[in-house]
């Protein structure tokens, strides 16, 4: 594939070493991630015009501490070190590091002693920057220059004077860092002289190559929720390998309004995908009659997903060596080894933990994207604007969402109200920006009154959160008079339903589901 001038980030273990592929992107530049050990005539590649060493967890002097090849120090390429790899660029070019007192983690100062450098040019004097280390360098190599200062590590950022060689204590991968995408800019277009001509189709192309290789002359299997992360894993792997890929989409019964119908008509009617779609929700609304407690139900539906999954699995007239997932960046960030190779699996969090007998190795072309990566990717390759912006959907379905033993009635209730709410938020456009909203049926019925009747029906409740990563959430500040006619409308269309509350709870204390 032509990819034009590239950055290599030397990975040293950082749960950055991703953000800043994904900052160099940004930049329209093609980035590659190499382990921190590359052999050094691999990357005398005249494409690569920029090396960038990662942090990494560890300390410079730990027992078997991450270094870089022999001879790297050789190459006559730009080098930007960021935090451990600015210590080691420290340790191996005769400097001094120390291990600092105290562990500094958070913003700081950065004071700039010079205003002459390319690669903080466009910054103040002072700068808040995001710090996160344990050691700290005590004297710069010979050759280099302190540009740079804060309260806890002296020497903050160093540049060589001859020398393309050059390092930072701060993370500027980081959105806290100020400025820190125009150091990386000042380091990949000025100092590097990357164009800024790379493009996300370019990546698409790269991944479709990359997964027609490495499946071969074999299938992939590949569970489709709904969802925008499977949607554009399908899509991505259909693309390059068409139909030795089938996806199979279980329906629950507990999806939410025409999602199976739109599922079919996306995937099968407008891609024209081998898709196995099931409606197993007389399996699943069976084992779920009668049970109230949440923890239950979930446990019911993540079991009876893998058998009905593992039983379509078991029909298909060639055994699938792959299984195909939309595992994105943040879903992995926490694993040891995000890019090593693929392991056999042994869980499953999208789908409910898949068996391990199934023997199948991981297919995940999205292991290198954010959210909004994945978006314009899905875009790219045609996926209708409803499916590309979806908000996330719980496994567990409608499950959680009625808080009570479920059957079809409430079930039909459920999807009529949410559909009205998440339709009005469409219309109004208001629905990109939140970041979930839904409805809840609750087990509670009130007294109310419509025309002449006394009615004794249902309450729901309509919830909508923004946030940034779902671990911490705000309740929507939604427009009164958009709430008064989502109300209206629910109350005189939804039959059961005669009352309207709105959630105003933010994460924590209260969770974004209701069970
Ligand atoms: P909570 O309710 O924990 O939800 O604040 C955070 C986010 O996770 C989603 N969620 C789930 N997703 N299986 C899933 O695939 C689940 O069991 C599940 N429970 C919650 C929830 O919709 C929200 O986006």
């Amino acid at each position: 594939m032509e990819t034009g001038n590239k950055i290599v980030i030397l990975d040293f273990g950082s749960q950055y070493t991703k953000l800043i592929a994904r900052r160099v992107r940004e930049l329209s530049v093609y980035s590659e991630i190499l382990p921190c050990d590359t052999p050094a005539d691999r990357l005398r590649d005249p494409l690569i015009k920029g090396i960038v060493l990662s942090g990494g967890p560890k300390s410079v002097f730990d027992e078997g501490a991450l270094s870089t090849a022999p001879g790297f120090w050789d190459l006559d390429v730009p080098i930007l070190g960021i935090c451990y790899g600015l210590q080691l660029m420290c340790l191996n070019l005769g400097g001094k590091v120390e291990s600092a007192s105290d562990r500094e983690y958070g913003p700081a100062t950065l004071e700039l002693k010079t205003d002459d450098t390319a690669l903080f040019r466009g910054f103040d004097k002072e700068t808040r920057v995001w710090m996160s280390h344990g050691d700290r360098l005590q004297a710069a190599p010979d050759g280099f220059r302190v540009v740079g200062t804060s309260e806890n590590a002296p020497i903050t950022a160093m540049i060589h004077e001859e020398r393309p060689l050059m390092g930072i204590q701060f993370h500027p991968e980081v959105s806290h860092t100020v400025n820190g995408k125009t150091l990386l800019a000042n380091f990949v277009h000025g100092i590097c002289g990357c164009e800024p001509v790379w493009k996300m189709e370019s990546y698409i192309e790269q991944t479709v190559a990359e997964i027609r290789e490495r499946v071969g002359d074999e299938h992939v299997l590949l569970g489709l929720s709904g969802g925008v992360d499977s949607a554009v894993a399908s899509l991505l792997i259909h693309k390059a390998i068409g139909t030795q890929l089938t996806c199979v989409f279980v329906d629950h019964g507990l999806m939410r309004k025409n999602e199976r119908r739109d599922v079919e008509e996306s995937f099968h009617g407008k891609f024209g995908m081998d898709l196995v779609s099931v409606d197993a929700s007389d399996l699943f609304l069976g084992k779920l009659a009668d049970i109230q407690d949440p923890e239950e139900k979930r446990k019911i539906i993540g079991r009876t997903f893998v058998e009905v999954f593992e039983a379509e699995a078991g029909k298909l007239p060639y055994k699938p060596k792959f299984l195909g997932q939309g595992t994105l960046y943040p879903d992995v960030i926490e694993s040891a080894h995000a890019g090593g190779p693929a392991q056999t699996i042994k869980s499953h969090h999208n789908v409910g933990g898949l068996p391990e007998k199934m023997d199948m190795k991981l297919l995940e072309p999205l292991r290198e994207l954010f959210k909004d990566e994945v978006r314009q990717v899905g875009r790219i390759l045609g996926l209708p604007e409803n499916l590309v912006g979806r908000h996330p959907f719980p496994g567990p379905g409608l499950a959680v969402r009625i808080i009570d033993a479920v059957d079809r009635e409430s079930i039909a209730m459920l999807q009529e109200a949410d559909a009205i709410f998440i339709d009005m938020l469409r219309e109004h456009k208001l629905y990109d920006d939140v970041s979930q909203a839904f409805a809840v049926l609750l087990p509670v019925k009130t007294v109310g009154i419509m025309g002449d009747e006394r009615t004794h029906e249902r309450v729901c409740a309509l919830r909508s959160v923004n946030t940034t990563d779902f671990m911490t959430a705000d309740w929507s500040r939604l427009p009164y008079e958009f709430l008064a006619q989502v109300s209206a409308r629910i109350v005189n269309e939804v039959a059961g339903i005669n009352r309207v509350v709105l959630d105003i709870t933010s994460k924590p204390p209260g969770t974004i589901e209701w069970e």
